[in-house]
């Protein structure tokens, strides 16, 4: 019998709202986390300023301007041949300072008209709720996610869109890849995934564990509301999976692997199973961490667990607990006993990270051996410079290979390895503003827009090659690769 995937499989494009809305301050819109970060680059880090500084750069404010040319947009994502696409709801769009009680409908209006824009035109909307747009303001007045008020006010604003938007979108995702700031190393990692910024007489680790305790609780109240406004929504984790692999067969790189993998696990294993995993509670009361929940908190957990586990993959990594090696500058930090180091059996790409179609794959195995819950891939892409030929067209085969590679091993996984998997959205379907360097050289478009790191360019857009190839895959149901 010929495998094939199923008829209704969700082939998609995904962006979030700050990566190519712009607009940050039409229609009543308040100033978002993401307002306030820097262009960097592959070896400068975006800055966080201390609110919207004059003569500053800020790439995302205008980013590149769906806000106004979506229509045109949704054109060529039609033409293309997606049937869901996701973004996220601008937090600071709905609720400006995020506090208030009562949101602005112009926001709420903007959205109404995309998705029926987007309905209007055969494409279902899939919706993130938080990525990384959090209203400025709940960093200044309350520090962000450390402080439980904030659970209130995200199920307030989740309450307000998902009652609105129930006969629209049926697909949803609470807190886009939760698990950054696990990697605490990087002030721009909890900045974006819970508006926190660590105080010098502050542990880093304990806030970050607070800060993410309050995001699960805040997600699971979130999806049991969600099933009470529309039992037939799907509410989704939106978990970032970079498998890391033990670098020999030694026991303690397999244990110290093993033990990587834990600070991931410890989102979706809340989100899917309702309860803290007996490995946090071990680390909290060794290092003697004071993190504050309740009996009610942790019967919410219970009471909200995801219908799906939703996740990025881009890359693989490598630990080892052997001193020797050599670090090899990858972007993921080093975890105590475990150095990170490069996989000598793949390659990567120019802002190293490592490539590793097969790791998608394994994924897909270990995460449904877990936790039995339907997969949704809803990024996965390849960030790399394209250049204009002189017909001004954009050969992107590299991308196409990355992406050819990685479908095939989803395809293993669905049809040899009888993973139940959703639907599969490409990041970045449309050039945007990296959310990690604030570039917009470093491009995941199937479609191009004119613009550079510096901001300047018509904001035109062309697609490229990979635009055709991905038309042909979404109109024979991966059988074309
Ligand atoms: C994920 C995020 O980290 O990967 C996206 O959900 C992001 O927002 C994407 O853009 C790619 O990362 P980057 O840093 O290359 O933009």
């Amino acid at each position: 019998m010929k495998k094939e995937l199923p008829r209704e499989f969700l082939w998609g494009g995904a962006v979030a709202a700050h990566q190519i809305e712009g607009a940050w301050q039409e229609a009543g819109k308040g100033i978002s986390i993401a307002d306030v970060m820097t262009a960097g680059s592959n070896t400068t880090q975006r800055q966080i300023t201390d609110g919207v500084l004059p003569d500053t750069y800020y790439p995302n404010h205008e980013a590149i301007d769906f806000y106004h040319r979506y229509r045109e947009d949704i054109q060529l994502f039609k033409t293309l041949g997606l049937k869901c696409f996701r973004t996220s709801i601008s937090w600071a769009r709905i609720f400006p300072k995020g506090d208030e009680t009562l949101p602005n409908e112009a926001g709420l209006q903007f959205y109404d008209d995309l998705f029926d824009e987007l309905l209007k035109n055969g494409i279902e909307p899939v919706i993130t709720l938080s990525h990384f747009e959090i209203p400025y303001q709940l960093y200044e007045t309350y520090g962000g996610f450390k402080n439980k008020k904030l659970i209130d006010f995200f199920v307030n604003y989740a309450d307000v869109v998902m009652r609105r938007f129930k006969d629209k979108v049926s697909y949803w995702l609470t807190f886009n890849e939760i698990n950054n700031q696990a990697d605490g190393q990087h002030s721009l990692h909890t900045w974006t995934n819970s508006a926190v910024l660590i105080e010098a007489d502050e542990i880093a680790e304990e806030v970050i564990y607070q800060a993410s305790l309050n995001e699960l609780i805040a997600s699971a109240k979130v999806v049991k509301l969600g099933h009470e406004i529309n039992p037939a929504f799907k509410i989704g984790a939106m978990m970032a999976y970079v498998p890391v692999y033990p670098f020999s067969a030694k026991p303690e790189d397999q244990m110290a692997a093993s033990k990587v993998m834990e600070r991931r696990y410890f989102y979706s294993d809340i989100h899917a199973r309702g309860v803290i995993p007996s490995y946090t509670l071990k680390d909290w009361e060794q290092k003697g961490y004071q993190i504050d929940y309740t009996e009610s908190e942790l019967q919410s957990l219970k009471e909200g667990t995801v219908d799906y586990i939703g996740f990025s993959y881009y890359m693989s990594g490598t630990v080892t607990t052997q001193k020797e090696e050599t670090v090899s500058g990858h972007k993921i930090p080093d975890f105590p006993n475990a150095k990170v180091v490069k996989n000598p059996y793949v390659k990567a790409s120019d802002w190293g990270w490592q490539i590793d179609p097969v790791g998608l794959r394994y994924v897909l195995n270990t995460v449904y051996q877990r936790y039995n819950l339907p997969l949704f891939i809803v990024e996965n892409g390849f960030g790399a410079y394209d250049k204009l030929s002189d017909e001004g067209q954009i050969h992107d085969g590299y991308r196409i290979a990355y992406l050819k590679a990685h479908i095939q091993e989803m395809k293993k996984a669905i049809l040899d390895d009888g993973v139940p998997v959703i639907g599969y959205t490409p990041w970045g379907i449309i050039d945007l503003v990296s959310f990690g360097t604030g570039e917009m050289e470093k491009r995941y478009g199937m479609i191009y827009v004119d613009k550079d790191n510096a901001g300047k360019g018509t904001l035109e857009r062309r697609i490229k090659e990979s635009y055709t190839w991905y038309q042909k895959v979404i109109q024979s149901n991966g059988e074309e690769l």
